[in-house]
C-alpha cells in the first residue's frame, strides 16, 4: 500500500464522535502494551502517528485515523490493563465492545498477540467475541523481533492450539521493531477495504 496520507483525526468516547462518511474502518485489538499503536505507525511508515508508551494504558480513547483520505484506522484501548479502577475497566468494555458490536462500515479486526506468550484469557474471550459476532479477524503476532526466527513456527502452533482460528484467518508473524510482515499485514487488510 503506497501511503500518501495518514491523519488523526479524533479520540472518540462514543458513537456520536466516529466519522460519518461511511469509509470502511479496520480496528486494532490486543492487550494493553502489546503493540498496537506501534504496529499503525509501522503500516503507514509513521514514527509517531499513534502515540506509543513503555507503560501500558496509553492509549484510552478510540482514536481514528484517516488513511490515503479512503479509509480509516482505529486504534482501540488494551484490555487487560490492571491499573485502572473497576469503573474505568467497564466503561472501556462498553466502549470497545459497543464499537465492535455495532460500527456498521468496520471491515475487519486486527488482534495482536505478543508471540512470545500463549494467549491470555483475555485475548481468547476477544477472539471468541469477535467469532460470535462475525467480524473478520486478523491475527497479528507481533514483537517477533524478541525471539529468534527459528523459534516463530513453535510459538505460533501454541497460539493457534488455543485460540483454534478458522483456516481462512489470516496470520501473519509481525515486528514492529524491524517492519517484518508489514507487507502481508497490508495484502490481508486489503480484501477488507
Ligand atoms: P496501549 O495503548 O497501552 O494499549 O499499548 P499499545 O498496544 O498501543 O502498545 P504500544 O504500541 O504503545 O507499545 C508498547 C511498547 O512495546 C512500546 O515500548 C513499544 O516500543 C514496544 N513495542 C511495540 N511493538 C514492538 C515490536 O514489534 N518489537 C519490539 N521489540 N517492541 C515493540
Ligand atoms: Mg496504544
Amino acid at each position: 500500500m503506497h501511503i500518501v496520507s495518514a491523519e488523526y483525526i479524533i479520540s472518540a468516547v462514543g458513537p456520536k464522535q466516529y466519522p460519518d462518511d461511511n469509509q470502511p474502518e479496520i480496528a486494532f485489538a490486543g492487550r494493553s502494551n502489546v503493540g498496537k499503536s506501534s504496529l499503525i505507525n509501522r503500516l503507514v511508515n509513521r514514527k509517531a502517528l499513534a502515540r506509543t508508551s513503555g507503560s501500558p494504558g496509553k492509549t484510552r480513547l478510540l482514536n481514528f485515523y484517516h488513511i490515503n483520505k479512503s479509509f480509516y484506522f482505529v486504534d482501540l484501548p488494551g484490555y487487560g490493563f490492571a491499573k485502572v479502577s473497576k469503573d474505568v475497566k467497564a466503561e472501556w468494555g462498553k466502549m470497545i465492545e459497543g464499537y465492535l458490536q455495532n460500527r456498521e462500515n468496520l471491515g475487519a479486526v486486527i488482534q495482536l498477540i505478543d508471540i512470545r506468550h500463549a494467549p491470555s484469557n483475555e485475548d481468547r474471550e476477544m477472539f471468541n467475541w469477535l467469532k460470535h459476532f462475525g467480524r473478520p479477524t486478523i491475527l497479528a503476532l507481533t514483537k517477533a523481533d524478541k525471539i529468534p526466527r527459528g523459534k516463530w513456527q513453535k510459538h505460533a502452533r501454541i497460539i493457534i492450539e488455543s485460540l483454534e482460528p478458522d483456516l481462512e484467518t489470516p496470520l501473519v508473524v509481525f515486528s514492529a521493531e524491524t517492519g517484518l510482515g508489514k507487507d502481508e499485514l497490508w495484502e490481508a487488510i486489503g480484501d477488507y477495504l
